[in-house]
C-alpha cells in the first residue's frame, strides 16, 4: 500500500513538473515573440511601412523622428500622453482624426522588438518616392464593388451587425459587442464613440483592416477562428458606409434607449394585462369572509 501511494506521488509530482516546464516552454517562446509576428498581428490593421497612411501613418523610419522610449510609452497608452499633454503625441492624435490608438499590452522588449522590425523594413522601401496610399477595392463573390452595392446589401448588412443574420464561422454578432464596449467607454471616462461614422473616420481601409485583423484585443480573441467571410465583410462594409452617409443609423446609445423604452412599454402592458386577467379577483383579505361570519355568528 505505502509503495503505492509513494508511485503516486511520484506521478503526481512528474505531472506537475511537466505542466510547470511546458508552461515555461510557452512563455520563453512567447517572451522571444519576434517584432515581425507583433507587427502583423497587431499594427499592421492600422500602420503601413512605406505604403502610406491607413488608420495611423505610415511608421517608415519612425526611429528617427521619435526615441524608442516615447515609441515604448505611446504603444503602451497612447491616450495618457495626449492627456498628458506632450506635444507630439497631441499633434499627432489631431492629425489622424483623434482615432485612439488602442494601448498594446507589450512588454518594452517586445515594443523594441517591434521598432527593430520597422527600422529593418524600412531599409528596404525607398522614402524619396512621395506615396499614395492605393484606393481601396473591395470585391465581392459575384464581382461587385462597394460602390455597385443596392439596398438589399445594406439591409444585410444591418442583419449581420445585429445578429439577426448569423455569421458562417459562428462570429458574435457586432452590436451586442459595441454596446458593452461602449458602456465601459463611458464609465472609464474615455471620448464614447461608436460606428457610426467609422467610415469616414477610418476610411474603407481601416475598418476592413480592423473587421479583417482585429486590433483590439477584446475584439481579436472574439474573432479568433471564427473570420468574416469576404461576402459578410462586403456587406458589413456597405452597410457601415450607407450609415455613415445617412447618419440616421440607430447606433449603440440609440439601441440601449429603445430597450429601455421598450421595456418600459412592456412592462405597462403587463400591468394592464394582469389587472384585467385578475379583475374579478377579490378585492378584500380572503379571511375578511370568515372574520365577517364571525362576527355574525356573535
Ligand atoms: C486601431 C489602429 C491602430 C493600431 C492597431 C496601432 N496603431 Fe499606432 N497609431 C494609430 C493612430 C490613429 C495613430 C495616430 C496618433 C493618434 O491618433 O493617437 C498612431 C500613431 C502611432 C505612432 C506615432 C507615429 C508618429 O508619426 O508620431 C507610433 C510610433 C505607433 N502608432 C506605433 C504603433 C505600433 C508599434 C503598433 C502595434 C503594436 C500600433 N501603433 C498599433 C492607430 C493604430
Ligand atoms: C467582443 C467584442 C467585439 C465585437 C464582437 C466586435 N467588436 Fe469592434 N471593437 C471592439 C473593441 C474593444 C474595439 C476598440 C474600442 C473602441 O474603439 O470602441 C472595437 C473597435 C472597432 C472599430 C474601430 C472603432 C474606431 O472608431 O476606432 C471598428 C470599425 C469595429 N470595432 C468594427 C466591428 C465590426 C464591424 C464588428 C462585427 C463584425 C465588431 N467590431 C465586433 C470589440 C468588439
Amino acid at each position: 500500500m505505502i509503495i503505492l501511494k509513494k508511485l503516486n506521488r511520484l506521478i503526481q509530482k512528474s505531472i506537475l513538473l511537466i505542466l510547470l516546464i511546458s508552461f515555461s516552454i510557452s512563455t520563453i517562446t512567447f517572451s522571444q515573440n519576434n517584432g515581425e509576428k507583433i507587427f502583423l498581428t497587431v499594427c499592421r490593421a492600422c500602420h503601413t511601412i512605406g505604403q502610406g497612411k491607413l488608420v495611423g501613418p505610415d511608421l517608415v523610419n519612425v526611429q528617427n523622428k521619435l526615441t524608442e522610449d516615447w515609441i515604448i510609452k505611446f504603444v503602451k497608452s497612447s491616450q495618457s500622453m495626449v492627456k498628458s499633454g506632450d506635444s507630439s503625441a497631441v499633434s499627432i492624435f489631431n492629425e489622424f482624426n483623434k482615432v485612439i490608438m488602442p494601448d498594446q499590452n507589450l512588454s518594452d522588449t517586445q515594443i523594441i522588438n517591434i521598432i527593430n522590425y520597422i527600422k529593418e523594413k524600412s531599409t528596404t522601401v525607398s522614402t524619396t518616392d512621395v506615396v499614395v496610399t492605393p484606393p481601396f477595392t473591395l470585391i465581392n463573390s459575384l464581382g461587385f464593388n462597394l460602390d455597385q452595392a443596392g439596398k438589399e446589401d445594406v439591409n444585410f448588412g444591418r442583419q449581420y451587425f445585429t445578429g439577426e443574420k448569423r455569421f458562417t464561422n459562428g462570429g458574435p454578432p457586432c452590436l451586442s459587442c459595441h454596446n458593452v464596449v461602449k458602456d465601459q467607454l463611458i464609465s472609464g471616462g474615455l471620448l464614447s464613440k461608436d460606428l457610426t461614422n467609422a467610415f469616414t473616420r477610418l476610411n474603407a481601409a481601416g475598418v476592413d483592416a480592423i473587421i479583417s485583423s482585429p486590433p483590439f484585443p477584446i475584439m481579436r480573441t472574439a474573432f479568433t477562428e471564427k473570420e468574416i467571410t469576404l461576402d459578410e465583410k462586403y456587406y458589413l462594409l456597405t452597410f457601415l458606409k450607407q450609415t455613415d452617409k445617412d447618419a440616421i443609423y440607430q447606433h449603440p446609445v440609440n439601441y440601449d434607449k429603445k430597450f429601455i423604452y421598450s421595456g418600459i412599454v412592456g412592462v405597462v402592458i403587463l400591468m394592464g394585462f394582469f389587472g384585467l386577467v385578475w379583475s374579478n379577483r377579490k378585492k378584500v383579505a380572503v379571511n375578511k369572509d370568515i372574520f365577517n361570519r364571525q362576527k355574525k355568528s356573535k
